[in-house]
């Protein structure tokens, strides 16, 4: 049911943890399942040099926190800006669908990190928004934003 790398993120998740004084963290919840994701990013000169994560939530939340953090650190804020949830659960090789929700929170929590970042530095972030709250088809889960 699960791939591989499914397994091994949850096993042994990657960049587990907070940063002190972090410049942007995000924070999203599912409301429906009561999952929680938390990112935190270091940015210098728009790069993301360091960043963790804190999930409360199930396995394949976790493992989707995990690979979003790895796809993301060292990468350009625009590019990290770009990231899906879709190009999440590709690089796990796959979520069942019924999972594919839980990588919803992923791509959310690392775009509320960046807004937030975005925030501090004075930036005008109304078209970075996230105006169109996914909702997973699978299970009607919708996500809300918490800072
Ligand atoms: Fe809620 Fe996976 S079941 S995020």
């Amino acid at each position: 049911m699960y791939s591989e790398k499914v397994i091994n993120h949850f096993q042994n998740p990657r960049n587990v943890g907070e940063i002190e004084n972090a410049d942007g963290i995000g924070q999203v919840g599912s409301p429906v399942c009561g999952d929680i994701m938390k990112i935190y990013l270091k940015i210098e000169n728009d790069v993301i040099v360091d960043v963790k994560f804190k999930t409360f939530g199930c396995g394949a939340a976790i493992a989707t926190s995990s690979m979003a953090t790895e796809l993301i650190k060292g990468k350009k804020i625009e590019e990290a800006l770009k990231l899906t949830n879709e190009a999440v659960a590709e690089a796990l090789d796959g979520l069942p669908p019924v999972k594919m929700h839980c990588s919803i929170l992923a791509e959310e929590a690392v775009k509320t990190a960046i807004i937030d970042y975005y925030k501090k530095q004075g930036k005008d972030t109304s078209d970075l928004e996230i105006k169109d709250i996914k909702v997973c088809e699978g299970c009607s889960h919708a996500y809300s934003k918490e800072y």
